[in-house]
């Protein structure tokens, strides 16, 4: 754990996936940290991630739009935050692919109107969430943080943009920033329209996998816990203007599934529940981030083997099966899902 420099910290987005596991983290290592959590609740935000919070007096929940200057002045004017941590972004690369509008709002002209809101308020620090996709499909070797950006999806390109303007505030305005460019998370309350999700949850309702193409892409799969270890270390003690790749184990989408399977008691094998679908426009075959600048500088370490964040991780969806299942009935969902499944895309 490393020693607390913060007492008032704005987590923005910190009802989705990684923001609510990460104010647990906060909220669990730091008895004196305040924690403030902005969140617009989009399909993908639940407060109910963080009901366990209700009544800490150390916890607030603010429901509104990291785009809203007015708001953000407000907040700003009012608490005087020690650090922001902006998880907040349409996170989603088949919706982006469907329609890109709230990517590029909240993504970059919302990231745009935080930084500009933290650069006026002098916020003594600044940390935003990025992702290994800005360096796009990565064929051979790894990409580490001076690979040039190339992102493929309107998703990941939303993403490239955000961690630009971020560079030329920290170029311009000195603006005291880090960027965590993580791989793909995996873990409890991750929306289950993304990969790991899904796939428990579809076979245990019995239905189909979808499986883009052959299922030979690669990724770099990080156990929630382990990123939140690594923006704890950033948040404390990364350099200032500094970008920091965090990666996990690389495995292929069909690994993935396989390793899934392992930790359920299927009455058939997975193979017969999948169905290929098209792959996506301009789908990226290989992540591969290199961490060794993080673990150099700040001794970070992955904690979690894939094998055991698997298992926590199938366990934590046989534990809340009510969580899912709500979410899957909803309207977002399920709009969504009838055309992601179909791999439908224009
Ligand atoms: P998520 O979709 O589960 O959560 C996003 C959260 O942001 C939701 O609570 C949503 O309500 C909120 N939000 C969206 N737009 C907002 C806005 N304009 N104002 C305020 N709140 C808003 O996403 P996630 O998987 O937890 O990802 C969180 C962050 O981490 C994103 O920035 C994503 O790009 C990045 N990231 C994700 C992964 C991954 O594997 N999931 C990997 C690397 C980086
Ligand atoms: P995803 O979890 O959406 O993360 P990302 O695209 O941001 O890496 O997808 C991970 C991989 O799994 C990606 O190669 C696409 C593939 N995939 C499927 O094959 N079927 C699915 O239903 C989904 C959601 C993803």
């Amino acid at each position: 754990m490393s020693n607390q420099l913060f007492k008032k910290v704005l987590v923005c987005g910190g009802a989705g996936f990684i923001g609510s596991n990460f104010v647990h983290h906060l909220h669990g290592a730091y008895p004196d940290c305040q924690i403030y959590n902005l969140d617009m609740l989009t399909y993908s935000g639940n407060k109910k991630n963080l009901s366990d919070l209700d009544g800490s007096g150390r916890y607030e929940f603010i429901h509104g739009d990291i785009g809203d200057k007015n708001l953000l002045s407000s907040l700003f004017n009012t608490h005087r935050f020690d650090a922001v941590v902006n998880f907040a972004a349409e996170s989603h690369v088949d919706r982006s692919l469907h329609s890109s509008y709230h990517f590029i709002q909240s993504n970059v002209v919302g990231t745009h109107t935080l930084i500009e809101a933290a650069r006026q308020h002098a916020v003594p620090r600044f940390i935003q969430i990025s992702t290994d996709e800005v360096y796009g499909d990565i064929r051979d070797g790894e990409s580490d943080e001076n690979t040039p950006l190339n992102p493929s999806s309107p998703y990941s390109s939303s993403k490239a943009a955000a961690d630009l303007l971020i560079k030329s505030y920290i170029k311009s305005y000195k603006l005291p920033a880090v960027i965590v460019r993580g791989s793909n998370n995996f873990g409890p309350y991750q929306y289950p329209e993304k990969l790991i999700p899904l796939v428990i949850s579809n076979l245990l309702e019995g239905k189909k996998i979808p499986v883009h193409g052959n299922g030979l892409h690669t990724r770099s799969w990080l156990y929630v816990q382990d990123f939140c270890h690594a923006i704890d270390a950033v948040l404390c003690r990364g350099k200032l203007g500094e970008i920091y790749n965090v990666s996990g184990v690389p495995k292929t989408n069909l690994e993935v599934l396989e390793e899934i399977s392992k930790n359920l008691n299927l009455t058939t094998s997975w193979q017969e529940s999948v169905v290929h679908t098209n792959d996506r426009p301009g789908a990226d075959l290989r992540y591969a981030p290199n961490s060794g600048k993080i673990m150099r500088e700040m001794g970070w370490r992955p904690l979690w083997r894939f094998e055991d964040g698997m298992k926590s991780t199938v366990q934590w969806y046989l534990t809340n099966r009510e969580w899912w299942t709500q979410i899957k009935n909803t309207p977002a969902f399920l709009e969504h899902y009838e055309k992601q499944y179909k791999a439908q895309y224009f």
